[in-house]
């Protein structure tokens, strides 16, 4: 009764998790780092992007959500602003071709009104050509903050009471959830902060409730498949309750 309980095999198997997020950041202490302008650690961080997102195809995650512009980032300077606009402009053609063969489906969160119009168009030639895609599902946020997500879905589930389609007391977290941008997604399940900050940044408050965190003081440009598998190796460690027991 009182014997020693027999641990559980190890499994040397690996449990991925099905939903990884990413804020990509440290690009300009990278480029300090390195001596090279501002320009160029944003650039070397639009390599690691490509590099993580298709490793992250190659051993089947199945949703990677990247944080690649919040909507706090337009408070940066004008310069700064424009060549990181540019450079989304870039990555997206790149993306339109580098990704062709890679089975990836890509879709942006975030809020695109204020953003150009050429930038839009290419965020949605990218999202048609890869909609029938059946790997790895991209969610590139561009724009993005929580909070304006979060009030975003108020003001909407708000019109609908308003319109008579919905009742209050039928306003649940599935419902709530349903009018975020990842709607029919699965929450993260490991939220990976590279970039030696440890703070959320206005990113995915509602869907990272239990998420587990992952933070490491590697720049977002030094992040290589390498570490992702750390980050994946440490998650195998973690106990997650959600509350239970
Ligand atoms: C992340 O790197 C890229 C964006 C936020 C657009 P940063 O530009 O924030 O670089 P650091 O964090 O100041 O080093
Ligand atoms: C968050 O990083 C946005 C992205 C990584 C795209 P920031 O560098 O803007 O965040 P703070 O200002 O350090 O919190
Ligand atoms: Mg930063």
């Amino acid at each position: 009764m009182f014997g020693f309980r027999k641990k559980p095999e190890t499994t040397l198997e690996r449990v991925l998790p099905v939903h990884i997020a990413v804020k990509m950041d440290g690009n300009r202490r990278w480029a300090k780092q390195h001596h090279v302008p501002r320009q160029a650690g944003h650039v070397a961080g639009s390599e690691a992007f490509k590099t993580i997102a298709r490793y992250c195809n190659k051993i089947g995650v199945q949703y990677l959500t990247v944080y690649a512009f919040s909507s706090e980032n337009w408070k940066r300077s004008e310069d700064e602003v424009e060549g990181l606009m540019s450079l989304l402009r870039k990555n997206l053609r790149d993306v339109l071709t580098i990704f062709r063969d890679e089975n990836i489906r890509t879709r942006f969160i975030g809020d695109r009104t204020r953003l150009d119009p050429q930038l839009r168009e290419l965020m949605a030639e990218t999202e048609r050509v890869s909609a029938d895609r059946t790997g790895l599902r991209l969610n590139i946020a561009i724009n993005y903050g929580g909070r304006p997500e979060l009030v975003d879905a108020a003001r909407a589930i708000a019109q609908e009471v308003r319109d008579g389609t919905l009742s209050p007391d039928k306003i649940t977290e599935d419902v709530f959830a349903a009018h975020l941008s990842t709607a029919g997604q699965p929450d993260p399940d490991l939220v990976i902060m590279p970039g030696a900050e440890k703070r959320i940044s206005n990113f995915l408050l509602w869907q990272s409730a239990y998420a587990e965190y992952w933070f490491s003081d590697v720049l977002w440009p030094d992040f290589t498949p390498d570490v992702l598998e750390q980050a994946i190796t440490d998650f195998n460690g973690r106990k997650r309750r959600f509350g239970g027991s």
